[in-house]
């Protein structure tokens, strides 16, 4: 084990905590039982999610790394803490849609269920004080959180990422419908996923079930008052874990 001290928070979120440790390269991240939506108009806490989501979103980050896309994530310790590399976090949220669902047919005319091909990419400013608004092209220029190159390998790196997962789950028999990506840069200047990956930031849908509701094991069963949310987020792990080894504890 490569013993590390604690140190301070730096940065506390709705689902997680990050704190500085002694080791400048890296960083220690807490993750939370309470559950959000709607830009924490509705809260929970949920007993389990913080290890459920630490560990899903673990293994989900060692295939990435396996297949080729970088991320922060350096390993797990405990049952809820996740080690990374310290990464200069894009304050964009990624969407990658392959299925309507959510927002997108709320704000347009599309039958929530309708394939995307290609996926959609959306941008959108990541500020709780504006409540994380859509970006347009030139509202997106306009803040020049990104160059223009950088912009093209953020999407791509997005729909890699993308590629990869959804024939995870698919062996899996899930449905990747959307889901929700933080990039950052190291300090070395290399672009990685940060951020989490896991049923808080993704929709999945059981593709051996057909009824609407009873196939969703993913946070709308929070968003919607379904109830089973922590059942459904075992479920994803039990599936995850029977196709993925790990996680790797740090050290
Ligand atoms: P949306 O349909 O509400 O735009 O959500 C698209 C995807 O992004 C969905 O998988 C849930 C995820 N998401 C987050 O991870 N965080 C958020 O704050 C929102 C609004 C969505
Ligand atoms: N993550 C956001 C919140 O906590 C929105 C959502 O996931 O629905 O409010």
């Amino acid at each position: 084990m490569t013993a590390y001290q604690l140190g301070p928070l730096l940065y506390e979120g709705k689902a997680k905590r990050v704190f500085q440790t002694d080791q400048p390269d890296l960083l220690a991240v807490e993750f939370k039982d309470e559950a959000t939506a709607f830009n924490a108009l509705k809260k929970a806490e949920l007993a389990e999610k913080g290890t459920l989501n630490c560990r899903i979103s673990a293994l989900l980050f060692e295939h990435l790394q396996h297949s080729g896309v970088p991320t922060h994530y350096l390993g797990v310790q405990g049952r809820h803490w996740m080690l990374v590399r310290p990464v200069r976090v894009i304050p964009l949220e990624v969407v990658i849609r392959n299925v309507a669902a959510g927002s997108l047919c709320k704000q347009m005319p599309i039958e929530p269920g309708t394939p995307l091909d290609p996926p959609l990419l959306d941008l959108y400013y990541k500020d709780d004080a504006y409540a994380d608004p859509f970006l347009s092209e030139a509202r997106l220029e306009r803040l020049a959180l990104v160059n223009s190159e950088q912009r093209l390998e953020l999407e791509a790196l997005a729909r890699q990422v993308n590629t990869v997962l959804l024939e995870l789950f698919a062996r899996i028999g899930l449905q990747l419908v959307d889901f929700k990506l933080e990039l950052g840069f190291t300090a070395d200047g290399q672009l990685v996923v940060a951020d989490e990956i896991s049923p808080d930031t993704c929709r999945l849908w059981d593709l051996d079930v057909d009824d609407d509701k009873d196939r969703i094991l993913d946070k709308d069963r929070f968003r919607q008052d379904l109830g089973g949310v922590i059942e459904a987020y075992g479920e994803v792990l039990k599936r995850v874990q029977g196709v993925i080894q790990g996680p790797s504890m740090y050290g």
